[in-house]
């Protein structure tokens, strides 16, 4: 698979099979993902992958820590920028609306979107999960460098026949998240992914998300 087809195929996978990937399989995408530049080579990421039982028990922890507040915990860094502005706005809107209309969920059965966007807390059913660690001590540079890891990860991941789904809302569960892997005391959870392999026949995994054309976001000089 070449690099432009990788790109173009990746969705965010939001239904998986019943189809495990092997620890030798984890090593040898995260090794080869280690490519991944980054400012410096500081690498500034950390993951934690989680399967099995591993998993079952962050499952069940969300489960718990949202049944105390479906809202989860206070965070320092909401997953959007307070009121968020335009084109941004709508273009977050478009996706969620294009999402629920795979689904068949109207927009007025919020009680079905709720039930959905809570499948999130369950990996999808993906039988693997990867949470990035970083050290609150880092910069914007560094959480930026980290998001390039992440892609390096889902596009590596295609070429192996896996769908990826990148998760920030584990955001709203860190303090506990950190608790629960231990993280050292200047660590938190950045993000979550889900892996395995793609349930193709699922509506949701046949949402193909636009992007604004060209001349919108790039300026092109001196050609
Ligand atoms: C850092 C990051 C975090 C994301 N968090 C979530 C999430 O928590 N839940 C979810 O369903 N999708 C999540 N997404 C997926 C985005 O909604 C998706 O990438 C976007 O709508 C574009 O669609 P595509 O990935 O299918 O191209 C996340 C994506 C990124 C890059």
């Amino acid at each position: 698979m070449d690099v432009s087809q990788a790109v173009k195929q990746r969705i965010s996978t939001r239904a998986f099979l019943d189809r495990q990937i092997s620890e030798a399989e984890v090593r040898d995408w995260l090794e080869t993902a280690q490519r991944a530049p980054s400012g410096g080579n500081v690498q500034p990421w950390r993951v934690i992958a989680v399967t099995g039982a591993a998993q079952q028990a962050v499952i069940e922890l969300a489960q718990a820590k949202l049944a105390e507040d479906p809202k989860g915990e206070a965070t320092d860094r909401p997953i959007y920028p307070a009121d968020l502005w335009e084109p941004h706005r709508s273009y977050r809107f478009r996706v969620g609306e294009m999402m629920y209309e795979k689904l068949g969920i109207p927009r007025e059965d919020k009680a079905k979107r709720i039930q959905w966007f809570s499948r999130n807390f369950r990996f999808f059913d993906a039988p693997l999960a990867v949470f990035f660690v970083i050290d609150e001590r880092m910069g914007h540079g560094q959480w930026a460098h980290t998001g390039m890891f992440m892609q390096t990860l889902a596009l590596l991941a295609e070429e192996r026949g896996w769908g990826t789904c990148m998760q920030e809302c584990w955001g709203i569960l860190r303090p506990s998240l950190k608790e629960h892997f231990k993280l050292g005391e200047t660590e938190m959870v950045y993000c979550g992914m889900a892996v395995g392999y793609p349930d193709t026949d699922h509506p949701v995994n046949q949402l193909r998300s636009e992007r604004a054309p060209v001349y919108e976001f790039a300026e092109l000089n001196g050609f």
